[in-house]
């Protein structure tokens, strides 16, 4: 099993607050890909009755990630090439006349509390428009899998955002949200401009990346999840940084082998070496034949770039066989998609 001891996915329990008589039931959507093949609205609040919403916020893929050094201020410099996917949180977000955040989590072991970070983000968001009095209550239905290196919580944050720029109607430009967003956290500010970026800085600078098509995945989830903090704090700064203008050229050609040739992740050492069972996990992917193999972000999710989607439920089925006869039963074993530009806002 995994070698490292596990780490717990969910904090908090929640305290229930329900947006509104309408939206008390949870929303029952599968666990992936629930508008698969459909013109996705991520990160666009749909109108959910008055003062209230309803937003998608997606996972992402990093199909390249390079550290070029540390800084002074702890975090590293880095180029990482961000992808978003069809596979959802969603969030219910209602403006209050109460001056108060209030959060509701699905599953409720999830934690509601102020390090959450669509807390953190609505607090951001007051705090730069100085306007304390303004209230919200937010119901989370989370799919996206914790401390997976898929940034769910940065898209919740950056959900937030859109929908709290909206309901309290502060219409500040995607540039102001940018810089909310970077005061939540690295990879908040890539979810405004989805579907695909080229990210720089600690990562919140972000340039819009084209795509050619929409490009078909298989993400493999193991059961125990890694801290970011703990795999940069294990990471060796290269002495030469690999560039990413292949990654990128192959993006924009739609050229699958390129792409899966390119493919690259320096997280994937120290995450490695923290939980050798993720390894193993990328080695048994590439085994079968995919365009290619990596970990996610700082892991632990670990994904097949595939050449289509038969190719991907191809995938999917043998990677479940393999896993049901070893030691990774509950890995949870997902076929996805990116977004393409029409889907985003
Ligand atoms: O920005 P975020 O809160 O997502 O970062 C989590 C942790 O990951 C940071 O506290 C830091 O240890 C590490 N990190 C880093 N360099 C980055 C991004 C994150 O060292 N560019």
């Amino acid at each position: 099993m995994f070698a490292t001891s596990p780490q717990p996915r969910m904090g908090r329990r929640s305290s229930a607050v329900h947006l509104s008589q309408a939206n008390r039931q949870p929303l029952r959507l599968p666990h992936t890909s629930p508008l698969q093949g459909e013109a996705v609205p991520s990160l666009r609040p749909i109108a959910a009755g008055p003062d209230a919403v309803v937003i998608a916020a997606p996972a992402k893929l990093n199909l390249f990630l390079e550290i070029l050094g540390k800084r002074p201020d702890g975090y590293h410099e880095l180029e990482t090439l961000m992808l978003g996917i069809d596979l959802f949180d969603t969030l219910e977000v209602k403006s209050i006349p109460e001056p108060q955040l209030r959060l509701e989590c699905e599953p409720v072991s999830l934690s509601n509390g102020p390090d959450n970070l669509a807390i953190k983000a609505a607090e951001a968001l007051r705090r730069q428009v100085n306007r304390p009095d303004l209230g919200a209550s937010i119901r989370l239905t989370k799919r996206i899998p914790t401390q997976a290196g898929l940034a769910g919580g940065s898209s919740d944050a950056a959900a937030t955002l859109v929908a709290l720029n909206h309901l309290w109607k502060l219409n500040l430009p995607k540039a102001d949200l940018a810089l909310a967003a970077a005061a939540v956290g690295s990879d908040v500010a890539f979810f405004l401009d989805l579907p695909a970026g080229w990210c720089t800085g600690r990562g919140e600078i972000v340039q819009p990346e084209p795509l050619a098509r929409r490009l078909h995945f298989v993400i493999v989830c193991p059961p125990i999840g890694l801290g970011t903090a703990d795999v940069y704090r294990r990471l060796t700064v290269p002495a030469s940084p690999l560039s990413g203008e292949a990654v990128r050229q192959a993006l924009r050609n739609g050229d699958l082998e390129a792409l899966g040739r390119a493919l690259h992740n320096r997280l994937q050492e120290p995450a490695f070496a923290l939980s050798p069972p993720v390894q193993d996990l990328v080695r048994q992917l590439t085994d079968l034949r995919p365009a290619g193999g990596l970990m996610s972000g700082s892991g632990s999710a670990c994904f097949a770039l595939c050449r289509d989607r038969d190719d991907a439920q191809r995938v999917a089925a043998a990677i479940r066989v393999r896993l049901s006869q070893g030691a990774f039963s509950s890995t949870r074993v997902l076929v996805v998609q990116s977004l393409a530009h029409d889907d985003a806002s």
